[in-house]
């Protein structure tokens, strides 16, 4: 069977047993059809909503001769789909404003898995942000580099997140920070580094716009900084 690229991967990692798990915009169905091989999922429920993709996975559930362990169906998001034997969901691999959407167009069956797992592929901020005011919460993260990408990955209960953290943590990830992540540090230093660009752009620029940009950089630059700074005591303090 075709191997799961690294955020892929990282996607199947957090997934845990269950009976039966829906993929929404699922594509090849790759990630369904390892958690099948692999027993942590017994049955798949399996969405697109464009006909292309959701042959390609028909297509590749004949291939592994699984065809009759997965339902397939052509909907956008929760449109259509009974939840009501689902276990447990992901939506991997698109936008953030799509993923939330999605979770927004049908909140009661959204909040009705076990768990969710949500890769988005631009604005986590924003999904993060979204989880926290509506009643979920993050119960683990990763955060995967492949090809100078990275990848955030969220693993999500719904259930209300009653801690209280810096809304910087929107962008970087509280369980990140807490539980720590191989290329976190990485990612506030590319942070950094997008932010010193806005402030060297901003320099040749002479009107009020650029001025409030740069401050605005200066100063996401210096809160970066501070968490860098904490994480690395936490780090050393845990290590020594
Ligand atoms: C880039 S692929 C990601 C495939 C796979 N989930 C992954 O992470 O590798 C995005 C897929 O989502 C589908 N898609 C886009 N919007 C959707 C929606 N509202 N509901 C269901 N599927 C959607 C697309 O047709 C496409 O097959």
């Amino acid at each position: 069977m075709v191997n799961l690229d690294i955020r892929l991967k990282a996607v199947y990692d957090l997934a845990e047993k269950c009976d039966t798990f829906l993929d929404i915009g699922s594509d090849h169905g790759y990630l369904p059809l390892h958690l099948i091989k692999n027993n942590i999922i017994n049955k798949a429920v399996v969405s697109d909503i464009n006909e292309g993709p959701l042959f390609n996975a028909k297509e590749n559930f004949e291939l592994y001769k699984m065809r009759d362990k997965a339902k397939f169906i052509l909907t956008g998001g929760l449109r259509d789909i009974d939840t009501r034997d689902i276990d447990a969901v992901s939506i991997c691999g698109m936008g953030g404003e799509l993923i939330i959407s999605i979770l927004e167009e049908d909140k009661t069956k959204a909040k009705g898995f076990d768990y969710l797992i949500l890769q988005p592929m631009n604005s986590v901020n924003l999904v993060r942000k979204y989880l926290y005011e509506n009643g979920y919460t993050i119960v683990k993260e990763d955060l995967v580099k492949d090809r100078h990408h990275f990848y955030n990955i969220l693993k999500v209960i719904p259930k209300k997140d009653i801690r209280e953290f810096d809304e910087i943590f929107f962008d970087l990830g509280y369980d990140l920070f807490k539980e720590g992540n191989e290329n976190f540090i990485d990612f506030i230093n590319y942070k950094i580094r997008v932010n010193k660009k806005i402030i060297e752009n901003c320099k040749s620029q002479n009107s009020e716009n650029a001025k409030r940009a740069m401050e605005k950089a200066v100063d996401y630059i210096n809160r970066l900084e501070g968490v860098k700074k904490d994480y690395e005591s936490k780090r050393c303090n845990r290590v020594y």
